[in-house]
């Protein structure tokens, strides 16, 4: 089936590109500061919703850095809601033993997905494990987690764009929009 334009579904833009390149260049700013004298720092990004904001943030970041990858997906829940029981789909490729690494994500809102990843890569023993997040709906948020860089409080609305889809569509928008109320998403 064919997805309907974006502009169908669009109820409002919540964070224009503007906007978002120039907290992400700030935030750059902060973690070069941040990670200045650190070694082996790593930023993990957890697909595929943090692409975008991964490779804008990147550019800002002044300390060398390699970057890695993880797919994962929670299941036991629908489409709009997270479990925490997580399965890894792509693991990274390097061990991350004594890194410091920055998870890059796109949306922390339960905070489920990412309390489970972080307890499964502190078991590798990094030097120092943070979490970077583009937005954060902090209403939404069911268990305790800390995640040190955060771009936008967003209030609980369903946004897309940016790299966050509607049934892995719109990833590609480049401003962070909010859907109409009256679409329906499949809750598979
Ligand atoms: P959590 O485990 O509940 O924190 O879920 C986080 C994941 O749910 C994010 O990585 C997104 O993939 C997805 N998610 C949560 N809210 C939204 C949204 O408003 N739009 C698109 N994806 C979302
Ligand atoms: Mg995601």
């Amino acid at each position: 089936m064919r997805p309907q334009p974006y502009q169908d579904i669009l109820k409002e833009v919540l964070i224009d590109s503007d906007k978002l390149q120039a907290r992400i260049a700030a935030l750059g700013r902060q973690i070069s500061e941040d990670y200045r004298d650190a070694a082996n720092v790593v930023l993990i990004g957890i697909l595929k919703g943090s692409t975008l904001f991964m490779s804008d943030l990147m550019r800002h970041v002044a300390v060398p850095h390699a970057i890695d990858f993880l797919d994962v997906s929670s299941y036991g829940a629908g489409a709009r809601r997270s479990s925490g029981r997580v399965r890894i789909i792509k693991d990274l490729s390097d061990a991350i033993s004594g890194c410091n690494v920055l998870i890059i994500e796109d949306i922390v809102d339960s905070g489920n997905t990412l309390s489970t990843v972080v307890r499964l890569l502190e078991a590798r023993q990094p030097e120092s494990l943070e979490i970077c997040t583009l937005l954060d709906k902090y209403e939404r948020r069911e268990v305790d987690i800390k995640v040190k860089y955060v771009g936008f409080q967003i209030p609980d609305v369903f946004v897309f764009g940016y790299g966050l889809d509607i049934d892995e569509y719109y990833r590609n928008l480049p401003f962070i929009g909010v859907v109409k109320d009256d679409f329906v998403m499949d809750d598979a």
